[in-house]
């Protein structure tokens, strides 16, 4: 939610760390700041709103100093202001923060009673607090950032920087991810390797608990008991965290565009010679149940899946939003799996849904596009999506990757169960061969959705309709559009619009409905009829058959390529991308940095 860097250099630290924030800014962008130690002083720079505002500030008024640490901010508690950026300070200790300290305002009584007042609203400004006060009363900074960090309840990863000390860092990781970053004579520490690439490809990752001293001579790593750890430092490959729009406006288009080719890598990296090319572990005979959970567009990818599991496998396959699964606390089957899926594999609800299951199923599986981060880590079998890095706030590649390993998932299981052969096996994986050059197609559509776009950025409101695996897809065409235009849109399940939903129809609100020509078309093609039939805007979204039987009357008819019905969920993700995204560009919002969002919300 929040990105925190770390700089021990040889040279001054301010350009270095606003070029790691920059890499940071997908994790959250209210504002940022720089401490650093200049001539043994701590001193700061914070603005609010983007990055480019403290660029703009240390221009005016440069910041010295070859020791520092930086922030880029999501706001969790207290608004987006100069006085709430981090880094936050008390005495001689400056901290950064990703995370929620959850017993903040009982420690704030604690300080208040030792007539330490705080100055701003936030939970972070009580850890500098602390460190201080353990320094007032005698401990060193290394000591007294410890005995803090003992006394801190919730998510955290934290960085400290200290008066008079321009070559030590502290960093603490719980819950929150935290890397070190090894170079020569000087050393760095971040939210992700992706922040520190500019700097170093040999990168640490802290575990669960661990705290560390750093130096520009190191790293000493403790784990939670306090006792030395030594963590593996691995060289991470520079061209998995190389960020750059190749010449698209946005990165959200790149992403888009670059579905095909994602795509193919993802199943040419679990297809090979006809089969399909899974981990030993992965064994659907003996499984009795399913158990899939995830966030947002991750959600719908495991909805689709749902229908997947349960048709070609006969596995019973519950899905549930992590946010509420880990507080309903279901019993679960010893003889299930349950899988996690995460583009980032560091949203705090799935994480912590996953350690619910831990010892409570047979196998806890991960899909996931970041193999190192902390939900691939706590599984027994994390699968790599291969998207690439996504940047754009919104999921697109991503989510077509998650579906397609989810599609190999649920193929892999039908093939354990015996209840499809090897020809059917053939079939369906020649049929998802063809995904990467009907995508291509579906993309040629984008100028033709980019003028439909003009007229729905207009609206106010906006339902996406669909049925079967199709009814995910309206849940996911609704959140792209909402969450980057800003215009409220709601999916709905096409078969519930009679119970309620229809009420909101009138001229003014277009209807979008996805429906390829498949045994549920019928279906939904009266639904639509009760649309039109109250004046609703319909936007249909079908192939060729489906045009010429149900195109008339509509709004505007898109027509896509023909696709297997199964692997249509994943095809009619693209038009509601490109359709969410050239609506976003018609309203002049913020595609890749939408307001009040961040990529990964490593908090609850
Ligand atoms: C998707 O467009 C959103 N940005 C958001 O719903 C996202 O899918 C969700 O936060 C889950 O993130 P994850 O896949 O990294 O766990």
């Amino acid at each position: 939610m929040c990105g925190i860097v770390g700089v021990l250099g040889n040279h001054e630290v301010a350009p270095i760390i606003v070029e790691a924030l920059k890499r940071l800014e997908y994790r959250g962008y209210d504002s940022a700041g720089i401490a650093t130690v200049y001539q043994g002083r701590l001193e700061r720079r914070r603005a609010v709103g983007k990055l480019v505002n403290l660029s703009d500030l240390l221009v005016h008024d440069p910041l010295p100093g070859k020791a520092g640490i930086g922030h880029t901010r999501w706001a969790t508690h207290g608004a987006a202001t100069v006085c709430n950026a981090h880094p936050h300070r008390s005495g001689g200790v400056s901290v950064v923060h990703n995370g929620i300290i959850e017993n903040f305002r009982e420690l704030r009584a604690e300080l208040a009673a030792a007539g330490l007042a705080a100055e701003t609203e936030t939970d972070t400004e009580t850890v500098a607090m602390l460190t201080r006060l353990h320094m007032d009363r005698g401990l060193p900074p290394r000591e007294a950032a410890v005995a803090t960090l003992g006394q801190l309840q919730g998510a955290f990863a934290l960085l400290f920087l200290f008066d008079g000390e321009d070559n030590l860092l502290v960093a603490a990781r719980k819950g929150s991810p935290l890397a070190i970053g090894h170079g020569d004579g000087e050393m760095f520490v971040g939210s992700d390797a992706i922040a520190l690439a500019p700097m170093t490809d040999r990168i640490t990752y802290l575990d669960e608990g661990d705290h560390a001293f750093v130096t520009r001579a190191g790293a000493e790593i403790f784990d939670a008991e306090g006792r030395r750890a030594n963590r593996d430092m691995q060289r991470i490959a520079l061209d998995a965290t190389r960020i750059e729009k190749a010449g698209y406006k946005h990165f959200m288009a790149k992403e888009i565009a670059e579905q095909p080719v994602v795509l193919g890598d993802a199943i040419r990296h679990y297809v090979q010679g006809g089969a399909i090319n899974l981990p030993e572990a992965l064994d659907f005979t003996s499984v009795d149940r399913l158990t899939l959970v995830a966030c947002g567009t991750a959600n719908y990818a495991c909805m689709v899946a749902k229908y997947w599991f349960e048709t070609l496998a006969g596995l019973p396959c519950d899905v549930d939003i992590a946010s509420e699964f880990r507080y309903r606390e279901p019993p679960m089957s010893p003889s299930s799996v349950a899988i996690f899926v995460s583009q980032s594999g560091e949203t705090a609800d799935t994480l912590a849904a996953l350690r619910y299951v831990q010892d409570k199923v047979a196998q806890i599986v991960s899909v996931v596009n970041v193999p190192t981060s902390s939900i691939a880590r706590e599984s027994d079998v994390a699968l790599p999506i291969l998207a690439g890095i996504e940047v754009g706030v919104a999921s697109t590649k991503a989510f077509t990757c998650q579906l397609t390993v989810l599609a190999l998932l649920a193929l892999k299981a039908a093939s354990d169960r015996g209840r499809i052969d090897a020809g059917q096996l053939a079939t369906h994986l020649g049929d998802l061969a063809l995904l990467p050059g009907l995508l291509n197609q579906a993309l040629s559509r984008s100028d033709e959705i980019a003028v439909l776009a003009e007229r729905l950025a207009e609206a106010q409101d906006v339902l996406f309709l669909g049925r079967g695996a199709m009814f995910p897809l309206a849940m996911e065409g609704a959140l792209k559009l909402k969450e980057i235009s800003y215009i409220h849109a709601e999916g709905y399940a096409s078969g519930e619009l009679k119970h309620g939903p229809i009420a909101l129809i009138d001229r003014m609100v277009p209807v979008v409905v996805m429906a390829p020509h498949d045994r549920l078309f019928d279906k939904t093609v009266s639904n639509m009829q009760e649309v039109m039939a109250r004046h609703g805007q319909v936007l249909l979204m079908t192939d060729a058959r489906g045009a010429a039987e149900a195109g008339m009357g509509t709004w505007r008819t898109l027509v896509m390529p023909t696709v297997p019905d199964l692997f249509a969920p994943i095809l009619y993700a693209v038009p509601a991308q490109l359709l969410a995204y050239h609506t976003a560009v018609a309203k002049g919002t913020d595609v890749d940095q939408p307001r009040n969002l961040a990529k990964s919300v490593t908090v609850e």
